[in-house]
């Protein structure tokens, strides 16, 4: 259908929903929805079957193709823009009638995908099975008023780790580690956003609580999650991973462990990291530098210095190890002080500049060393996977 084709083409369709279905369609009712996934924009189908609901996330193209597929075992349609909406409808004996109206929300489309509210993989309302286990939401997909920080975050994270699926080969499975994945809200949302796009992945989970792991790991069997996600008690450093991880996650792990993964991922070659640091004391009382000592002198600008300056070190680390590296602000301010995200993926450039940066940095403030080079030293050689 031409229709089709131009508002999707032009990115005019904000929503489109198809019901009353024919005889033979086991699908009761579809709603589609441009949704931007990273930078690549695309279009969500969710379809219910009964109380069932489950997603597809679609090109453009397969949006068109799905959409006139649509028509054809759905007798109404309805495809909002901000111009009209168009009412679709087919007669028993098969005639399609196309009513204009006026639209139900003039506001630009453009707005809406720039809308990161509103473009979540995982929305707001839409039923998703670990979000509602794990107490996110409710049995309906509303996210409960005091999880929403949490909410942002989830969604925030499958964001950022879009970003970084680049330099995995398309069919190559995904092995990734989340160490220090305390209650694995991350860690299920990466096993649903795989799945739902069709990756293969094989998740472990890491933490020293071994209880939590033990609720963890009965949840994902009661998902039916459990051949995909698992969980491991014991510590970063030494947790015997089923798979050599070529994907390591580390977030809001406390003080030295963000290290501890940047180690792992030394010892395995992993091809890309997502670290959010987190409660960072190690150089609070090392730095020292006589220009900059106003700025050491009083307790809450020192530990923000000695901050900048680790993750800056981690950075750098991660150049000279092959990476190239981002730092991004992870989950707005409002939504948790904690948020700092450390990107690195491979195909770095910046090696040896990297190794001069750091000799630079210690020096300037008269550091002899820090726990992330004096263990990656320790390691190379090893076989620690
Ligand atoms: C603040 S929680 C973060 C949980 C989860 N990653 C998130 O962002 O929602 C930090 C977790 O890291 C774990 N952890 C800290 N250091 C660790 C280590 N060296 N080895 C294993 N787990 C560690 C703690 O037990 C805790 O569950």
């Amino acid at each position: 259908m031409e229709l089709i084709q131009k508002l999707i083409g032009g990115k005019m369709l904000q929503k489109a929903v198809f019901s009353a279905p024919d005889g033979q369609n086991e699908i009761s009712r579809v709603d589609l929805r441009p949704l931007l996934i990273g930078s690549a924009y695309r279009y969500q189908a969710e379809e219910r079957r009964g109380t069932q609901v489950s997603h597809k996330n679609l090109t453009p193209a397969e949006a068109a193709s799905y959409m006139e597929l649509s028509l054809l075992t759905f007798r109404n349609a309805v495809l909002f823009t901000p111009d009209c909406d168009y009412h679709i409808i087919k007669s028993k004996k098969g005639k399609v009638s196309v009513l204009r109206k006026p639209p139900s929300n003039p506001e630009p489309v453009e707005a809406r995908a720039h809308d990161r509210e509103k473009n979540y993989f995982f929305p707001d309302g839409v039923h998703e099975e670990f979000l509602s286990a794990l107490g996110i939401t409710d049995a309906r997909g509303h996210v409960h008023p005091t999880r929403r920080n949490k909410f942002v975050q989830i969604n925030r994270f499958i964001e950022l780790l879009t970003n970084v699926l680049d330099v995995f080969d398309i069919d190559e499975t995904l092995n990734i580690a989340d160490f220090g994945c305390g209650k694995a809200y991350l860690t299920f949302a990466m096993e649903a956003f795989f799945r739902r796009v069709g990756r293969e992945a094989r998740i472990t989970g890491v933490d020293v609580k071994g209880p939590v792991l033990d609720e963890c790991a009965k949840i994902a069997a009661r998902l039916g999650v459990g051949g995909r996600l698992g969980f491991i008690s014991g510590t970063i450093q030494n947790a015997a991973l089923p798979n050599k991880p070529n994907l390591i996650v580390a977030l809001h792990a406390c003080d030295t462990a963000t290290d501890d993964a940047i180690v792992r991922a030394a010892a395995t070659g992993a091809k890309a990291l997502l670290l959010a640091p987190c409660c960072q004391h190690e150089l609070q009382h090392s730095l020292q530098n006589a220009a900059l000592e106003p700025l050491l002198r009083y307790g809450v600008q020192r530990d923000k210095l000695a901050t900048l300056v680790t993750d800056t070190l981690r950075a750098l680390v991660l150049e000279s190890m092959g990476y190239q590296v981002e730092v991004l602000e992870f989950t707005p301010a409002e939504h948790t002080a904690k948020n700092v995200m450390i990107r690195a993926k491979a195909g770095g450039t910046r090696k040896q500049r990297a190794i001069d940066e750091i000799a630079a940095l210690m020096k300037h403030f008269d550091l002899e060393g820090f726990y992330l080079l004096n263990s990656i030293a320790k390691i190379k050689g090893q076989n620690l996977t």
